[in-house]
């Protein structure tokens, strides 16, 4: 008979696509299941039309595929999809049964990356597919089409029988130039897009198998594979050097908690570059503590360490978009648990450095084991900056709700970059003022600040954490927003979105991350 399974084993996973190049149009790809050709918006005479390869594969089918568009009230709009089956194949490609007509609307960069979905959508459980989509696209258009199809791809499932929905296995990017420049935009495209995906692979994962040692295991695993150092304290050590806010809210777990360490250094210049510090909130199930939380908010607390998700998502793809600075990432995991160890409302705790904190609220936990991780960066790590990336606070979901996260920026440049890589890779963020009036509601009776001074809660969340990052330039992603996904959405799939390595990557991946902040 055959061992039980643990249960913390996963089932085998699907994956993302893959992808190649080709100067072939896509009628002429030899092989492929489906084609797919993008509808543009046309000029006075006909209201859309057709990119690349249109023409043949319309002579091929023998069919007017301008007229099929206009048929399905097709306008053209992006992640529009036109399909029609192809029984028969065609002449030059015998095993083409679909064509998939794809809207590219405005042809902006959110307009490839919704094409990318919609077409990953309509083409999963095929083989492959030659789409001349991102032959028409601007500069950066190519990378938001293949990060669309990727994340649109997006599966996971505990099942005892197959996946739901399987990937296409081959998307062939057609039309587009053979070129050095293109092979390199293509391998940056899916070094982001699989960052998106392992983001959110680990922050569906469930909390039966996703523990802080667990967590600590995937770093380690990740660092193997993508030459990243690695170095995880554990409870003991935590507790020795004076990590007291990881300590107390991980103390209620039968799983320790833990600190992990990623270390990260570009090929060139390395010994004088610059350090970033990237900080993840790591909370692997928060039930709000002792200051439990009410069985509909602690639903989705499993992916309570999507900042932590982020960050090494993030780490293991910035050798592939060629980041030329130093980079560490920290991941302060925990459990936020009850038992009769836990830690109680009204306890203090002494963070690393030495600041107090009064617990007055144990679910306002996150907070907690961030300034820890914050003020280890300033005294050891001589950062340039320090962003920091966390499910912090329900208010940010009431302020923002779902499509949008919020931030936070003591210098004036970092808020700007932050604010157009969230742009551009797909990942909107919003800026909050870290307004110097609420400080005074951070203020105990007993200790250095109170961990829920109440309302505005994403604001004085924000100040509390301000505490413990002295004068460096730093910025604070609250993304509690946006860590779920209501539902099926272009490149967002209903569930843990693991929402900012995106972003993370466009501003890291650019070639002078740091110029002009600090100044
Ligand atoms: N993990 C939650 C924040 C959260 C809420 C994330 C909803 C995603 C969706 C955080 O630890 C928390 O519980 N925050 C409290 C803080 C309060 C007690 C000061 C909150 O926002 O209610
Ligand atoms: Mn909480
Ligand atoms: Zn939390």
């Amino acid at each position: 008979m055959a061992a039980p399974t643990p249960p913390s084993t996963l089932p085998a996973q699907v994956s993302p696509p893959d992808f190649a190049l080709s100067s072939l149009r896509p009628h002429a790809i030899a092989g492929v299941e489906a084609v797919a050709v993008p509808v543009l918006p046309g000029g006075h005479d006909d209201p859309v039309l057709l990119g690349p390869g249109g023409a043949e594969l319309a002579d091929d089918l023998r069919t007017d595929l301008l007229a099929l568009v206009e048929l399905s009230d097709g306008t053209g709009k992006a992640g529009e999809v036109v399909s029609l089956p192809v029984p028969q194949g065609s002449p030059a490609n015998p095993e083409l049964r679909w064509v998939h007509l794809v809207g590219v609307g405005d042809q902006g960069l959110g307009d490839f990356r919704r094409a990318g979905a919609a077409l990953a959508r309509a083409v999963r459980n095929r083989t492959s597919v030659a789409s001349s989509v991102a032959a028409v696209a601007p500069e950066g258009g190519l990378e938001a089409f293949v990060v669309g199809a990727m994340l649109g791809s997006f599966g996971f499932h505990l099942r005892s029988g197959a996946p739901e929905h399987t990937p296409v296995e081959r998307v062939v990017l057609a039309a587009v130039p053979d070129s050095p420049e293109i092979a390199d935009e293509l391998e940056r495209a899916v070094a982001v897009g699989g960052a998106g995906w392992r983001a959110r692979t680990l922050a569906t994962v469930p909390s039966n198998i996703k523990d802080p040692g667990w967590l600590a295991d995937q770093a380690v695993d990740l660092a193997e594979e993508t030459g990243l150092e690695v170095r995880v304290r554990g409870v003991e050590q935590l507790a020795r050097e004076g990590f007291g806010g990881i300590v107390a809210v991980g103390q209620a777990s039968d799983s320790p908690p833990c600190l992990i360490e990623l270390d990260y250094a570009p090929a060139k210049g390395a010994r004088r570059a610059p350090r970033v510090v990237l900080v993840g909130k790591g909370i692997t199930f928060d039930t709000g503590g002792l200051s439990i939380k009410p069985a509909e908010a602690m639903v989705n607390m499993k992916r309570d360490m999507t900042g932590g998700a982020v960050v090494l998502a993030a780490m293991g793809a910035l050798a592939a978009v060629g980041c030329p600075v130093r980079v560490t990432g920290l991941v302060a995991a925990a459990e936020n648990a009850v038992s009769g160890n836990a830690v109680r409302p009204g306890d203090v705790v002494r963070h690393y450095g030495g600041r107090t904190s009064e617990v007055n609220n144990t679910d306002a936990e996150g907070r907690l084991v961030l300034a820890d991780a914050l003020a280890y960066a300033v005294d050891e790590l001589d950062p340039a900056v320090i962003v920091d990336v966390a499910t912090l606070t329900g208010a940010m979901k009431v302020a923002l709700g779902q499509q949008v996260g919020g931030y936070f920026a003591n210098d004036e440049r970092l808020a700007q970059v932050l604010r157009s890589a969230g742009e551009r890779s797909g990942e909107p963020v919003w800026r909050f003022p870290l307004a110097a009036d609420y400080e005074e509601k951070l203020r105990s009776e007993v200790a250095d600040a109170d961990n829920a001074p109440g309302g505005p809660g994403a604001i004085t969340a924000a100040l509390f954490l301000q505490h413990f990052v002295g004068g460096v330039p730093w910025a604070h992603l609250d993304v509690a927003s946006v860590g779920d996904a209501p539902e099926d959405s272009h490149e967002w799939t209903k569930g843990p979105t693991g929402f900012g390595a995106r972003l993370l990557l466009s501003w890291l991946g650019g070639p002078a991350p740091l110029e002009g902040i600090g100044r």
